[in-house]
């Protein structure tokens, strides 16, 4: 029979790449969307798991125990992927209360749906790197065991959903595992995250349709993959002999203005003629650098990212090139 998996957050960029690629491992998927005004947006991602008839999306949220009681009751899944976050960093600034709900207390209302009714499931917490906030090891690497010392709203309650994950593995016995995932990005990646940003305006710039772009700190480090490799990770987390906690990272680390440098460069622009400060994207607290050692995942899972910096950069460039031809 086929494996049955449950994705929260489907609708965005991880939802998204990992129910294709489970689809393409026979999975039967399941999904929850929240409500849209605009309900064509919803799916935008989904285009392409929707051609495939084992898919199925409800509606649902984090916050709303009913909806998930339900879904555990009826799907009765064999894995579970909790990635539906506010995830956005800066943003969670302005929406903390939102943030914490949705991040800590939502995840914590997923566990006790996911305890009460089918507790011989696998779950999945969409842990991240900005737990570490400024802590570094000497070796200039954040890793498993590198403490957690979050600097915004956002890294406090990725920090309370892996802590409840771990209490949660040994106090019931289930089969729950931390992805501690480093920055990926995609051609789905939102329009407000910096890649995204970068490359948009860069492409806009060079077809004539945009003159300038403004960036917050440009001095900060970010060990950046592609999302692609990373929802397969998800799969071989869960896929793993027992529950545990992985660093996935390309344990490479570039700058916003060595992103800047690049994609620019690629479409034969300077980016210091166009790219200005604008003190607006600045954060109340900045986590200045990310650089992940998976060794832990690459020994263990045999995970390996088979994209590069430059390559998801290219990847992200082509797309926003057609998409503006
Ligand atoms: P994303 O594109 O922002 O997707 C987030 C998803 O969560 C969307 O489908 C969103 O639905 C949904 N969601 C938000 N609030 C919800 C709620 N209250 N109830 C149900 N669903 C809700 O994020 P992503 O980049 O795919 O990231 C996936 C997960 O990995 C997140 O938990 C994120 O924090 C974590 N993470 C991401 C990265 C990264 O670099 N991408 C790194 C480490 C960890 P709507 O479309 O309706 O808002
Ligand atoms: N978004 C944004 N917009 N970021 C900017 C800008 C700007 O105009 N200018 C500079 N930056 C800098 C941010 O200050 C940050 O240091 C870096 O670019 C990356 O910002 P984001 O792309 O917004 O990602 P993030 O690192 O804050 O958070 C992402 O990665 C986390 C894992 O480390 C998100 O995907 C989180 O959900 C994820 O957990």
């Amino acid at each position: 029979m086929n494996k049955k998996a449950f994705i929260t957050g489907i609708s965005g960029q991880d939802g998204s790449y990992l129910a294709e690629y489970l689809l393409s491992r026979d999975y039967k998927v399941y999904g929850i969307v929240r409500r849209h005004s605009i309900a064509e947006h919803q799916d935008s991602r989904l285009e392409n798991a929707y051609k495939n008839p084992n898919l199925e999306c409800e509606y649902g949220d984090l916050l709303d125990t009913s909806s998930l009681e339900r879904s555990m009751k009826s799907i009765k899944p064999d894995e579970i992927y909790n990635l539906a976050a506010q995830s956005h960093v800066r943003i969670s600034y302005d929406m903390p209360q939102f943030t914490i709900q949705t991040n800590a207390v939502g995840v914590l209302n997923m566990l006790e749906a996911y305890r009460q009714n089918c507790p011989s499931a696998k779950f999945y917490q969409a842990s991240s790197s900005e737990m570490f906030g400024d802590s570094v090891d000497k070796d200039e690497f954040q890793r498993e065991t590198t403490a957690m010392t979050p600097v915004s709203p956002y890294g406090c309650s990725k920090v309370f959903a892996y802590n409840i994950i771990r209490n949660y593995r040994k106090a019931y016995n289930l089969f729950a595992s931390n992805g501690i995932l480093f920055n990926h990005e995609s051609p789905r990646r939102g329009a407000n995250f910096v890649s995204t940003k970068v490359i948009k305006a860069a492409v806009r710039i060079k077809l004539g349709l945009q003159d300038k772009l403004e960036l917050g700190n440009m001095d900060a480090y970010r060990d950046w993959g592609h999302s692609k490799d990373y929802v397969r990770a998800m799969n071989m987390v869960l896929n793993h002999e027992k529950p545990d906690d992985f660093v996935i990272s390309t344990m490479k680390t570039h700058s916003v203005r060595d992103m800047c440098e690049y994609v620019f460069a690629k479409l034969e622009l300077n980016y210091e003629d166009y790219v200005v400060q604008n003190p607006k994207y600045l954060r109340a607290e900045e986590l200045p650098y990310l650089k992940g050692d998976s060794t832990k995942a690459r020994t263990t899972l045999g995970w390996e990212p088979e994209y590069t910096f430059e390559t998801l950069m290219d990847d992200m460039i082509d797309h926003w090139m057609k998409h503006h031809e």
